[in-house]
């Protein structure tokens, strides 16, 4: 058949895991999965939440509107902007996966700019769209450089993924300022951010006057369903947002209706909140701990910290895909994440730090 390959390429990381999964299977021993890009200290426990749900209802069983749930715009709007957005302002997503896919094409620039570590999937998204990108190193380089990203978008991803650092607020607040100030569209794509702050949590509220900038929000790593496929974007450009909706109803016809009513529960019912606040607690608490016991024993490359407080689900460990691998520690390689800085990237490793910190001391412990 004739078609038209993108030249994208599918996520190393999952075959990374295939690999782990298959030499469990051959040796019979255990690895420790830090390859992944989910939570996993506990899932979020949903028992008393899905029985609220009325599945005989029509926000379940027929077509939704494509701009989203209204009860869940009107939670988003509580929950993530204090009441203070417009919800004709909110497009519910099927993810941010797909929110960026559609921004990436809608948006007319030259080149979209990432931060110079970067998740694999921008890359691919432009590949197969067909847009340029670049990167960026700091954020002073972004002001430093100002007038050269005026046919740009800028991605900011903050805690990053892949390498876990979270950057000051009056800083990214600074740099966003300044960018949307010289007509520069910024990206804010920071899913990692919510699993630390909560609902008093003000930063989208301080991005809401900001002419040029996009809120990209999931519900895939906050409460930890990315099974789910649901997230939200915010503009305060009406122009925008109409045609992000009227692409999500061209390409999607709508965001599925169950996934959008169970993250409505999870935001405004007792019981959602519950869940969302004992899964929040816990995860935390785990990554606290292994990010100290990390840093303790001299395994967390601190070079990525110096002006940064390493903060999110994933960490750089200084030791190499192979060495984490002969103590049965998966990993992804740092270099699989950036394209101009490989060779300092060499000898490091991304891991997933939301998991169950014994298991994660046991492992390293190995060491
Ligand atoms: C930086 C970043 N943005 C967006 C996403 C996509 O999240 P989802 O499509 O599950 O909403 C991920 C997922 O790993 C990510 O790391």
């Amino acid at each position: 058949m004739n078609i038209i390959h993108s030249g994208a390429k599918y996520s190393a990381i999952v075959g990374i895991g295939e690999n782990l999964k298959k030499l469990m299977q051959e040796t019979g021993e255990e690895y420790l999965f830090l390859n992944r890009g989910v939570n996993s200290v506990v899932p979020i426990d949903l028992t008393e939440v899905v029985k609220n749900i009325d599945f005989n209802s029509p926000a379940i069983q027929v077509y939704p509107p494509n701009n989203g749930a209204p009860n869940l715009k009107e939670a988003i709007n509580e929950v993530y902007f204090h009441g203070k957005a417009d919800t004709s302002l909110i497009s519910v997503s099927g993810g941010s996966m797909s929110a960026l896919d559609q921004i990436f094409t809608m948006l007319d620039v030259d080149r979209i700019m990432l931060p110079s570590f970067y998740w694999g999937a921008y890359a691919n998204v432009c590949k197969i769209r067909g847009r340029a990108f670049d990167v960026y190193h700091t954020l002073e380089e972004l002001e430093e450089g100002m007038a050269d990203l005026k046919n740009s978008a800028v991605v900011i991803c903050d805690p990053n993924n892949p390498v876990g650092d979270k950057l000051s607020d009056e800083d990214v607040l600074q740099v966003i300022r300044t960018l949307s100030e010289h007509g520069v569209t910024v990206i804010f794509d920071s899913p990692y951010r919510r699993v630390f702050y909560d609902d008093d949590d003000e930063m989208y509220i301080r991005l809401m006057n900001l002419k040029d900038v996009l809120i990209v929000e999931s519900f895939s790593k906050c409460v930890g369903l990315s099974g789910q496929r649901v997230g939200f974007v915010w503009s305060n450009d009406p122009d925008f947002i109409q045609e992000f909706n009227l692409r999500i109803l061209y390409v999607h016809n709508g965001v599925n209706g169950f996934a959008q009513q169970l993250v409505y529960q999870l935001l405004a019912s007792p019981e959602g909140k519950k869940a969302v606040k004992a899964f929040k607690e816990k995860t935390r608490e785990d990554i606290r701990k292994n990010i100290e016991y990390l840093r303790g024993r001299g395994f967390l490359a601190e070079e990525f910290y110096r002006n940064s407080e390493p903060k999110g689900i994933f960490a750089i460990a200084n030791k190499s895909y192979d060495e984490l691998m002969e103590k049965k520690i998966g990993s992804v390689p740092l270099d699989f994440f950036t394209k101009d800085e490989k060779e300092k990237a060499k000898k490091y490793a991304r891991i997933c730090v939301s998991v169950p910190h014994e298991k994660l001391k046991e492992y390293f412990d190995r060491f």
